[in-house]
């Protein structure tokens, strides 16, 4: 029988975590006597920073590594600061937010270029330009989502029962209260601070997302930094009032209501509140919106363009840095031939790119999103930025390629921004046949990045031209990539 050599709920002691991985794991390698095991890797949650020693509990055993949780912090990592908001060192929303920034930008840096190293193998040394980071670390989120919960813990003798704040690191039941969050700022952590102490005296719990009942789930607070507009959004559970027959439903929703249009007496940039009834198991802010206050949604103004924004629309949340990104995708188009060039945007999120490349003066630009909210109103405000080169088309970007491609009709240039997750399978292939000059690829997840490069360079002559790391995000683990791709 073969020997059992680590289980699950196994301590390791004294882990030397290398480095963050991409996400924001912790890298380590086991230390065993038996040559066999001895250099295995170990994933880490928790509280990972690169030079740290701990104790880590094995959560799960695979065939080629380890995935741990910290339980204990043997030595503290050189390079870890201190900070006055995250007390407990735990927070989710903000994970990296005990690294100096200078360290943040080196990993992030080393993960583009760790997760593009299978690319070397079609293009050797690839051209990187030095990362480019954010010039307003605090304060830069436009947007920020808390989440109602408990916080009990014996191991830090908490017992907290109505929290709103972010979940503890890798522990989704354990939600950590604060007394505000330094990447939103101070007047958005005010309204937050007053919805909190409202809530809590209204008698109704925190929903339990183990258990899935009773009541306040989520706060949404959107902030847009030039145009100065705010939207707030509540979730909540409805379905608490069916199991909880005796509370009167309406009078609660209307004590809410009142509360919250009332703070727009006292912060006039409020314009925007909707309800979010949320009876589902899923753990998201949006789901069956009732506009409660004014507009359906704020606007933000960026390079001299007017965007209007809705409460599921895609926007760069770091807004000072979203100019930056876009005026670096703008220059490495090749400004001189926009002129006569059909830009095919693809995964248009809200405006952005789009109105950019159509202010700059490109022929036709073509824009596809497939959350019909956020193109709401597209041609009202494509005449009110005066711009008459443009269209839209609400659908999956896979289908309309196979429909646009299948009319003959053609592009000379592209820029893809997907989402996060991935870029569907059938997609790729028919982006090959346009045959563009330059493919601009924007990106927020270098793993899925890599697989495309990769896809794009074995099955076309496409050669990168540069390839661009830039922080949006400081104190989280995301990046933005931008890469240029062209053909001799
Ligand atoms: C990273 S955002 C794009 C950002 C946008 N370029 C901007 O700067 O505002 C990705 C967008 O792709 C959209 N999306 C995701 N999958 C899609 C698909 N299969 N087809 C079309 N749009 C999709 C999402 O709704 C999201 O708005």
């Amino acid at each position: 029988m073969e020997q059992v050599w680590i289980k699950k709920d196994d301590i390791l002691e004294n882990i030397l975590i290398e480095k963050l991985v991409f996400g924001w794991k912790g890298f380590a390698r086991l230390k065993h006597e038996n040559p066999d095991y001895d250099g295995r890797v170990i994933f880490v949650t928790g509280w990972a920073i690169p030079w740290t020693v701990a104790n880590l509990r094995v959560l799960k055993k695979k065939k080629a590594f380890l995935e741990t949780q910290i339980v204990d912090i043997i030595k503290k990592s050189d390079i870890e600061i201190e900070h006055p908001t995250n007390k407990y060192g735990m927070s989710g929303g903000w994970k990296w937010i005990n690294i100096p920034y200078n360290e943040q930008l080196k990993i992030k840096e080393m993960q583009v270029k760790e997760a593009l190293q299978i690319v070397e193998q079609k293009q050797p040394e690839l051209p990187y330009l030095p990362i480019v980071g954010s010039p307003t670390i605090d304060w830069y989120r436009n947007k920020v989502e808390f989440s109602f919960g408990k916080f009990l813990s014996k191991k830090y003798d908490i017992e907290e029962h109505f929290n709103l704040g972010f979940h503890k690191q890798g522990e989704f039941s354990k939600i950590q209260d604060m007394e505000g969050c330094s990447l939103i700022d101070e007047l958005q952590n005010e309204i937050y601070r007053e919805i909190k102490v409202f809530s809590k005296t209204l008698g109704l719990p925190v929903y339990d997302q183990m258990r899935q009942e009773w009541f306040f789930r989520h706060l949404m607070i959107r902030r847009t930094h030039f145009a100065n507009e705010m939207m707030l959004l509540l979730s909540f559970n409805p379905a608490y009032f069916d199991t909880n027959t005796k509370i009167d439903k309406l009078s609660k929703l209307n004590l809410i209501k009142e509360f919250l249009i009332s703070l727009t007496k006292k912060y006039d940039i409020i314009k925007s509140i909707y309800f979010s009834h949320n009876p589902n198991k899923a753990d998201v802010c949006i789901w069956d919106l009732e506009l409660i206050y004014w507009e359906k949604t704020i606007k933000e103004n960026l390079q001299g363009l007017t965007f209007n924004i809705s409460p599921s629309s895609f926007f760069q949340t770091n807004s000072t840095w979203a100019e930056k990104l876009y005026s670096m995708v703008l220059d490495y188009a090749k400004k001189d031939e926009l002129k006569e060039q059909t830009v095919l945007d693809l995964y248009w999120g809200t405006w952005t790119i789009w109105m950019v490349f159509a202010k700059a003066g490109a022929q036709n630009i073509i824009s596809v999103e497939m959350v019909k909210s956020s193109s709401l109103d597209w041609e009202k405000n494509a005449k009110l930025n005066k711009l008459d080169n443009i269209s839209f088309e609400n659908a999956k970007v896979e289908d309309f390629l196979k429909k646009y491609l299948k009319e003959w009709k053609t592009a000379d240039l592209l820029i893809i921004d997907p989402a996060r997750a991935w870029m569907h399978p059938d997609a790729l292939p028919n982006i090959l046949k346009f045959n563009t000059k330059q493919i601009i690829y924007v990106s927020c997840n270098p793993s899925t990045l890599a697989r495309d490069l990769w896809f794009i360079l074995v099955n076309s002559d496409y050669k990168i031209e540069k390839i661009q790391a830039m922080d949006m995000f400081p104190h989280t683990h995301h990046i933005e990539t931008i890469v240029s791709l062209i053909k001799e």
